[in-house]
């Protein structure tokens, strides 16, 4: 396989930028905690966390939905939650792409019964083409069709999450 670029990493960093922007905006004087999915979500939060000029908290969850390979199992795993309670607390998932929507909306479902004070979501990559759950993305930062993307944290089958760029990988 061999990537191609789709978005620089200066394309990513104003869209992190203005995503950082729009969030400070809402959450002024409040203390928002950014829940990362990982892996995928890591270089995001840490970019996107920097660039805030409000206090954040942070915390990570593993979930696993995709064995291997580039098709979605329709399965949802939670390999590690949540260290807090998030009772009172503005949430606000942090995630680097949404699919088919299957693995935020199970997780979104199972957050909104803890009963947090909010909860928004904040996506670097909307990939529009094979949505099957409708969710409602609050931050949206780029948009592809069908692509199957890598880099800037987002892998395949663990490589290219170190490219500065996001990439698409073609057979
Ligand atoms: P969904 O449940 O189908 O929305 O899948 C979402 C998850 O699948 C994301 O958190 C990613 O980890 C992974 N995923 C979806 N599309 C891609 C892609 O193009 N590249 C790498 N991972 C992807
Ligand atoms: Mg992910």
């Amino acid at each position: 396989m061999r990537p191609e670029v789709l978005f620089t990493s200066e394309e990513i960093k104003r869209e992190v930028a203005r995503l950082a922007h729009e969030i400070s905006r809402d959450y002024r004087g409040r203390s928002p905690l950014l829940v990362g999915i990982l892996k995928g979500s890591f270089v995001f939060l840490a970019d996107l966390i920097r660039m805030m000029d409000i206090p954040v908290e942070v915390d990570f969850v593993i979930l696993s939905s995709y064995g291997s390979g580039t098709e979605s199992s329709g399965e949802v795993k939670v390999i590690h939650g949540l260290e807090q309670s998030i009772e009172g607390k503005d949430v606000i998932i942090v995630e680097d792409i949404v699919d088919s929507g299957i693995t935020l909306s199970h997780f979104m479902d199972d957050l909104s019964t803890r009963n947090p004070a909010s909860l928004r979501l904040c996506v670097l990559v909307d990939k529009t083409a094979r949505r099957e759950k409708d969710i409602q993305i609050d931050y949206m930062g780029m948009q592809v069709h069908d692509e199957f993307v890598v880099g800037y944290g987002i892998d395949c089958d663990e490589q290219y999450r170190y490219l500065p760029d996001i990439c698409q990988v073609k057979d």
